[in-house]
């Protein structure tokens, strides 16, 4: 674990001084250190994240439980997410971050999708401007993938301007890291998750992907409704 928690701290810094960051992070996949990343991504298996078995009542407690690995305020941010079969991961963004993602184990069904305009796909807005559209509901039109299934092993890209926002439903009990670069920060709303509700969604664009049209929902603390992360200690490999 400690070569990957390594490379991440690299990357995260690498992000931090250049000279646009939204550009490194949307080619962060061509980046060398970043694919040496992703093979240390792709050689941890479930015994060394300390995992027992896809029954693991540890691991399984809740419907969506969250393991820190590491994580350094706003720079990075290294977890895994345990989620039961039959859990929904509610529709949320990404805003001004890349995410490494790899399904460790199970298998989800996903949609992704991406906002149309840069004001709102980049959070570029004023403070009190985000707390009424969330008062209001707001709504914005958004690009939306037709279903996805991931299985296990594969990655997904999470990037400023591609594929930022997803919904997902385990149809297997699962196991998937996300390392954020950097980490969503309550300090700054230009990097506040925000979770939204479809309004667009219709019997076309459901079946193949296209344009439909997003709700402002919710931002923490306060969650989606029936929706709560529970919090467990880090029980693999440090080195
Ligand atoms: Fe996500």
């Amino acid at each position: 674990m400690k070569p990957l928690i390594e490379k991440v701290q690299k990357l995260s810094l690498a992000a931090k001084h250049s000279t646009c960051q939204k550009s490194f992070l949307n080619n962060t996949v061509r980046d060398i250190d970043c694919q040496s990343m992703v093979q240390k991504m792709t050689n941890i298996t479930p015994e060394m994240l300390g995992v027992t078995s896809r029954e693991d009542p540890y691991h399984f407690a809740g419907p969506l439980n969250r393991v820190t690995i590491d994580c350094n305020e706003q720079d990075y941010r290294l977890v895994l997410f345990f989620i039961k079969k039959g859990t929904r991961m509610p529709l949320h963004d990404h805003p001004n971050m890349a995410v490494f993602f790899r399904l460790v184990f199970g298998e989800l069904n996903y949609v992704s999708y991406d906002k149309l305009d840069d004001k709102f796909k980049y959070n570029d807005f004023a403070d009190d401007e985000y707390a009424e559209m969330l008062d209001v509901g707001k709504r914005i039109k958004a690009k939306k993938s037709k279903p996805m299934s991931i299985k296990e092993g594969s990655m997904l890209y999470v990037r400023p301007s591609v594929q930022n926002m997803h919904e997902f439903v385990a149809q297997e009990n699962s196991c998937f890291f996300d390392i954020c670069l950097p980490n969503y920060t309550p300090v700054s709303h230009e990097r506040r998750i925000t979770y939204f509700k479809e309004t667009g969604a219709n019997e076309l664009n459901t079946a193949r992907g296209g344009t439909t049209e997003l709700e402002y929902y919710t931002t923490p603390p306060v969650l989606p409704t029936n929706f709560s992360v529970n919090e467990l200690e880090y029980r693999g490999a440090l080195m």
